[in-house]
């Protein structure tokens, strides 16, 4: 079998260079350990005309390779930080009150999803099993269908699915859902937002899901949860190595026996940084003995700069820093630590072990490999302590850290200082527990098990030629489908 991996975003293996998010961080050891192909945007666009000589590179990742392709112009905008990142993420993360759409990224949503599936026509062979991923591409099945490609196609969604009273704020909600139901296989991260998806189908649709699968005019759809994980013990080894270099050994050495408090995030309002900045301000007011004895070190990587969302939450968040640090701050010694920049895997996993506590205190999130990582870097016999956000879908297996509800900051003031004050004997015997169930869950678990169940799930004949429905939005796809 061919294993084609489909998602937006891509990433090189590069050890020294950041990664851009869970999806491409979990993404990149198993394309190039399992030999898959990972076909994704070459983050260049061109011309919408070159629909078929379009990729701009393949090039060896490991065993596997990665394909970029490069994206029509007339509607990456709209599909990227119009459709999927101002309607979609916002929704997915319930923030309805976020979305902000034009009628036309819709269009070119669908547009970019079927001119991926197009893209992927040459890679359809005898053995092919598709695997695409995220919400940038909830309808790419549907498109791949109406070229007639036959294949196993599953769908795993990184982020949460919110409950279907917020996802009925995105516009054409039914007809992504519809279309999501051409996927062979639908996973999601947690037991709570494949919940969310069954309660859309059944309230919206009318359809019942039923062991695991529901049956609809395009054929039959297994749905199961799947939480993805990492390489423990990579990250645990990256940590050892990463001791000795420049930017860990400055860290270390500038706490000058201080403790450090450590968050490392996509400057993205679901990641609830301001009100993690305004619960070490809280602590820092009820625990005055505590000022110069930590800091917060938060790593808050720029992301989507282009979208209004995001660059208001910068400037509210720049001035939440230079507040909190104007306040409490002395001529030797500032609270808060705040970079807006990338650091590569390995110098992150040295900051990680150099840190007393992880603090990851998401409003809501998919997973959080950040809180994984974390974990996996602390050294066994010293750990530090993890202080969770209960809204990060890492929360259910990480029930062994200090869990925080990120909305109460006098709560987190509270937590946060707990870990500090937390014994060795406990932070062992939390960290012990913790491990053991990051260890039970990797990564490569997560895509064998996604790939096992998908080449079980049975697909019924209709699949391979589904019945184009005759609505307005086929004449339109039908007319695209003759122009290329
Ligand atoms: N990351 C990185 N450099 C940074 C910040 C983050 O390489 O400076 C990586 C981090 O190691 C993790 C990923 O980006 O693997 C973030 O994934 P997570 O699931 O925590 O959040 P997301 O960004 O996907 O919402
Ligand atoms: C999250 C999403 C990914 C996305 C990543 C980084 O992890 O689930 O699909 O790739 O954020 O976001 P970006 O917009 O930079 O790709």
């Amino acid at each position: 079998m061919t294993v084609i991996v489909v998602s937006n975003r891509v990433a090189r293996a590069k050890s020294d260079e950041p990664v851009a998010g869970g999806l491409a961080a979990a993404l990149i050891p198993m394309i190039k350990d399992s030999g898959a192909i990972w076909i994704g945007s070459s983050g260049q666009v061109g011309d919408a005309a070159q629909t078929k000589d379009s990729f701009a590179k393949i090039e060896a990742l490991g065993t596997g390779a990665l394909v970029t392709v490069d994206m029509p112009a007339k509607h990456y905008r709209g599909y990227y930080e119009g459709f999927a990142n101002s309607a979609l993420w916002p929704a997915l993360h319930s923030r309805a009150d976020l979305i902000q759409v034009m009628a036309d990224d819709y269009t070119s949503y669908r547009e970019i999803n079927a001119f991926m599936a197009r893209a992927l026509l040459r890679f359809t062979g005898p053995e092919a099993v598709f695997w695409i991923q995220d919400y940038h591409f909830l309808t790419l099945g549907a498109e791949m269908r109406q070229l007639q490609i036959g294949r196993p196609i599953g769908f795993f969604l990184h982020t949460p699915w919110a409950d279907r009273r917020t996802m009925n704020a995105v516009p054409h909600h039914a007809d992504l859902v519809r279309a999501m139901l051409s996927y062979d296989l639908i996973g999601f991260q947690t037991d709570e937002d494949r919940q969310n998806f069954e309660d859309y189908l059944q309230f919206e649709l009318g359809l019942m899901v039923v062991d695991g699968t529901v049956a609809s005019a395009s054929g039959m759809t297994h749905i199961a949860t799947f939480p993805i994980g990492i390489d423990v013990d990579e990250f645990t080894a990256r940590a050892t190595r990463a001791a000795t270099r420049p930017e860990v050994s400055r860290l270390r050495a500038s706490l000058q026996g201080a403790k450090l408090v450590l968050g490392v995030d996509r400057l993205d309002y679901s990641k609830g940084l301001a009100n993690r900045m305004r619960a070490f301000d809280r602590m820092l007011d009820v625990e005055p003995q505590l000022k110069r004895a930590v800091s917060l070190l938060q790593v808050a990587v720029p992301s989507r700069g282009n979208i209004r969302a995001y660059r208001e939450l910068k400037s509210e968040l720049a001035a939440l820093v230079g507040e909190v640090n104007g306040r409490h701050g002395e001529v030797d010694w500032i609270p808060i630590r705040y970079l807006n920049k990338a650091f590569s895997q390995l110098t992150l996993a040295g900051f990680y072990r150099v840190a007393h506590v992880g603090l990851v205190t998401p409003l809501h999130d998919g997973m959080n490999l950040v809180a994984k990582e974390y974990v996996a870097a602390q050294n066994p016999f010293d750990p530090g302590v993890l202080v969770l956000s209960s809204f990060a879908g890492a929360a259910k297996q990480l029930d062994a850290a200090l869990l925080v509800n990120p909305h109460d900051i006098d709560g987190m003031a509270r937590q946060i200082a707990a870990a500090l004050a937390m014994s060795l004997d406990e932070r062992r015997e939390r960290w012990h527990r913790m491990v053991g169930k990051l260890r039970a869950s990797s990564v490569r678990n997560w895509f064998s098990e996604f790939l096992r169940t998908l080449a079980n799930v049975r697909r019924m004949p209709s699949r391979l030629a589904p019945p184009r429905p005759a609505t307005a939005s086929v004449v339109v796809d039908l007319a695209r489908a003759q122009r290329h």
